[in-house]
């Protein structure tokens, strides 16, 4: 079960974020409303959210999930491998000091972003994409042993963060599409296999029993309910518009 978010309040300059998405600039005002639900729904599934303050010299820095890694047992302060996020962690610093007394932190060259990290339980696992490179999995990987966890890589080609694509509901099952249907690390899950046109909902998002689904997959949600969860479809249409999911926008522990 988780108690807290983190989330961070997307600055104007959200319009300029990263993205290969191809869906045109974000709309701000809209991007606020729909951050705002997305709070609403975090605290409809029970947690308490810390809200921090736009920052606006980086243009990503609402999607929070990449910049740190909540563990029951430690915080691991990231290093984006995306040059414009890397000053993005010393602000998230604070927050994290403020819910953990044992912050540990990958140091270069190691690179690493949580948007590549899944947790499974007591294990973590770490995609090699563009973002995280292997100096950064293996010092995360020491981390969580050091901590009584484990973790282990994936190799992955097609998306940009290993949730991108994947994304773990708890009691074993797993939502999946694209390179990761095959992979054989995740054949002993029940896989929830999504398709090709709805593949931006496999960043959907357990929090308590509750899956968090972005709005506008219904065979997604269809799917979720067969398999027994409560749903709760939150708009983030403008934050897709620069690759960014549900996951992305939060912080949970
Ligand atoms: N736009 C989010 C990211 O590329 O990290």
């Amino acid at each position: 079960m988780f108690k807290y978010a983190i989330v961070r309040k997307p600055c104007k300059a959200l319009i300029d974020g990263l993205s290969e998405a191809n869906l045109g600039k974000p709309d701000y005002d809209k991007a606020l409303l729909q951050h705002a639900d997305y709070i609403n729904a975090l605290n409809e599934c029970g947690l308490d959210v810390k809200i921090l303050e736009a920052l606006d010299d980086y243009p990503d820095s609402c999607f929070v999930e990449d910049v740190a890694l909540m563990t029951p047992n430690c915080a691991i302060i990231t290093r984006p491998g995306a040059p414009s996020r890397r000053g993005e962690v010393e602000f998230i610093k604070e927050a994290v000091f403020q819910f953990y007394k044992k912050v540990e932190e990958i140091k270069g060259p190691g690179l690493l972003e949580a948007g590549d990290i899944m947790m499974v339980g007591n294990h973590y696992y770490i995609g090699l994409s563009n973002r995280t490179n292997q100096e950064g999995a293996n010092q995360l990987i020491a981390i969580l042993e050091k901590y009584g966890m484990s973790g282990s890589v994936v190799e992955m080609s097609e998306m940009l963060h290993l949730k991108t694509g994947l994304g773990y509901l708890e009691n074993n099952i797993l939502l999946a599409c694209g390179e990761f249907i095959r992979k054989p690390e995740f054949q002993s899950f029940n896989m929830i296999k999504i398709n090709e046109k709805q593949s931006y909902s496999a960043n959907s998002v357990w929090i308590n029993g509750t899956v968090l689904v972005p709005k506008g997959f219904p065979e997604t949600v269809k799917l979720i309910k067969e398999a027994g969860y409560k749903i709760r479809e939150v708009d983030v249409s403008e934050f897709r518009k620069l690759d960014g999911g549900l996951s992305c926008l939060s912080l949970r522990f």
